[in-house]
Parts: C-alpha cells; sequence; structure tokens
C-alpha cells in the first residue's frame, strides 16, 4: 500500500469498496416495509437526541444514508448529509427516493464540508459510529462542526470510544490486548482488513486503510477550544458492531459488549454540546 500520507485517496477507494456490500447488508428494506421504521443506531439515540422537529439537520460522514433517512423520519424540518464516497451517496439517494424523502446529499470531503455547506446553516449537527477515525486531526474536525452550526446550534455524536480503538483486533484466546495508538498520532494507523463489518462474499477490492484514533481528552478539548459547550458526555458498554469477535455477545438491538464483565470496557460514548 501507499505512504499514510496519502490515508485520504487509500480511504475513499476502501470505502467505495464497501458500497455494494453494506447495501445488501443493512437491512434497507426495513424502509420500505415499515414507513416508521428507524435504523437501529438513531434508536439507540431518540432519547439522547431529544426532539429534533423543525431542526435544520445535517448528517456528517452519512455513508448510505439509513441513519440520515431516519433523521428525517424523526421530523426534522431539513436533513442534508454529507460523504466524500459518490456511491455511497449514490446509494443514499436511490433509498430516500424510494422511501419519498426529500434529503440533500453533498459530496464533499470533511474538511471541506464549510465550503460545501456554508456557514452557520444547522441547528444540528448529527455525526459518529466510525466517523472521526477517519480524520487525522480532531481539532478541524470540531472547527468544522462549529462553524456549521448557527450560535445555539448542538453536536450530537456516539461514537466508538478511544479505548476500544487502542484494542487489538479479534483474538482466539479472546484476550483484550491494548495494541494501537490511544491518542491521535500523525499519520495514524494502517490496516488491511479484507472484509467489512457485514457479512459479504469474496473480499473487499480495496482493503487497506488508513485510521486515526483521539485520546477523549483530545476530543473534548478540540470541542470545547472550538466555541462548543459540553451538554452532557455519557460513557457506554456496548457498541453497535462487533469489534472483538468472540470476546463480545450480542446484547440485542444489534448492540455488542465484553462477553466477561462487559463493566471492564467504555466501547462507546455519547457526547452532546452546544454553540455558544
Ligand atoms: C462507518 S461510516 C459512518 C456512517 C454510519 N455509521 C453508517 O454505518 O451508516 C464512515 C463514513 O465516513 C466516510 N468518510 C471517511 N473519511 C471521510 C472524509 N475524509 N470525508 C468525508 N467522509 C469520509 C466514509 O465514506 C463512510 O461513508
Amino acid at each position: 500500500m501507499g505512504d499514510v500520507d496519502d490515508y485520504r485517496s487509500i480511504n475513499l477507494a476502501n470505502w467505495n469498496s464497501r458500497v455494494a456490500h453494506h447495501v445488501s447488508g443493512y437491512a434497507l428494506e426495513a424502509f420500505l416495509a415499515d414507513p416508521a421504521h428507524i435504523s437501529s443506531v438513531v434508536q439507540f439515540d431518540q432519547t439522547r437526541l431529544g426532539d429534533i422537529s423543525g431542526l435544520d439537520v445535517v448528517h456528517l460522514q452519512c455513508h448510505i444514508g439509513s441513519d440520515t433517512l431516519s433523521l428525517h423520519r424523526l421530523g426534522a424540518r431539513s436533513v442534508t448529509g454529507l460523504d466524500f464516497s459518490q456511491p455511497a451517496l449514490d446509494a443514499a439517494g436511490a433509498l430516500a427516493r424510494a422511501n419519498g424523502a426529500d434529503i440533500r446529499y453533498v459530496c464533499s470531503d470533511l474538511y471541506d464540508a464549510v465550503e460545501a455547506l456554508g456557514v452557520e446553516q444547522f441547528d444540528l449537527v448529527y455525526t459518529g459510529i466510525g466517523a472521526l477515525c477517519w480524520l487525522p486531526n480532531v481539532r478541524r474536525w470540531a472547527e468544522v462542526v462549529a462553524t456549521l452550526l448557527r450560535p445555539g446550534g448542538r453536536l450530537f455524536i456516539r461514537e466508538g470510544h478511544p479505548v476500544l480503538w487502542s484494542l487489538c483486533d479479534p483474538r482466539p484466546d479472546q484476550l483484550v490486548v491494548i495494541e494501537y495508538p490511544y491518542f491521535e498520532v500523525d499519520g495514524g494507523t494502517a490496516f488491511v482488513e479484507q472484509k467489512t463489518y457485514v457479512e459479504h462474499e469474496g473480499d473487499l477490492a480495496a482493503p487497506d486503510i488508513v485510521g486515526f484514533n483521539h485520546g477523549l481528552g483530545e476530543i473534548l478539548t478540540a470541542v470545547a477550544d472550538a466555541g462548543l459547550r459540553l451538554v452532557s458526555f455519557e460513557e457506554h458498554q456496548t457498541v453497535p458492531w462487533n469489534a472483538l469477535g468472540d470476546a463480545m455477545i450480542d446484547t440485542g438491538d444489534e448492540e455488542f459488549a465484553l462477553r466477561v464483565m462487559p463493566e471492564r470496557l467504555a466501547a462507546s460514548y455519547t457526547l452532546r454540546a452546544e454553540k455558544l
């Protein structure tokens, strides 16, 4: 694979190569079958998210739009999804059209989101579940979020916990071992993953990825320095994918926790903040 400085093109090829597998594996037919269906990710968020009716919402790194459509169904005034993968946005657009939802999709790198969407256009920035780990600099991310929000607007992020992302890949002995950086490091960490996180035949056409971790202190400081006031910060024992193989169990509702003593691990967190 190339130098990790090529992180963006490496990750873009990888995300483009996952789209067809995710369109098959995300159970998108549930949206058509039930006009009230909400993705399991947004169901988890719903009580913490509160009432979003009447808000202009942007979903950053929206992928194939299942959570974006769910936000639309929660009654937002407008919903915009942004992602750097055009194939993902094509799938998201098709999902929205099939379900009669008016959602705007914009293809842009996260760091170019202000140029693509404008300043202070949104009441709510929603993001997470595998979003920050693709971005090399959490301070620049927080500045983008703050610039997109109107004064009084809110950030809502539920994300994999940096402790989870510092852990090893699944091991046959089920040991959970710290293997990767917890803190943000220049260049990130290169991985090769032949499979994505839904079941699929064959290997990914573009298995190389470059991931970036950010410690909790780095995330919280970035949010504060960007001019956002912390409203709540909650750590969860579960995460909505199986990150550790047999060391994790499905706790129901598509959430996974450590099989033994789940209270050992903060697997994800929800952070809510407000622009001053
Ligand atoms: C795990 S998905 C997150 C979405 C959501 N959890 C889901 O499963 O639908 C990560 C998304 O981030 C996008 N992404 C990665 N790096 C990006 C970047 N630099 N700018 C914009 N989008 C990016 C990918 O294309 C992908 O759609």
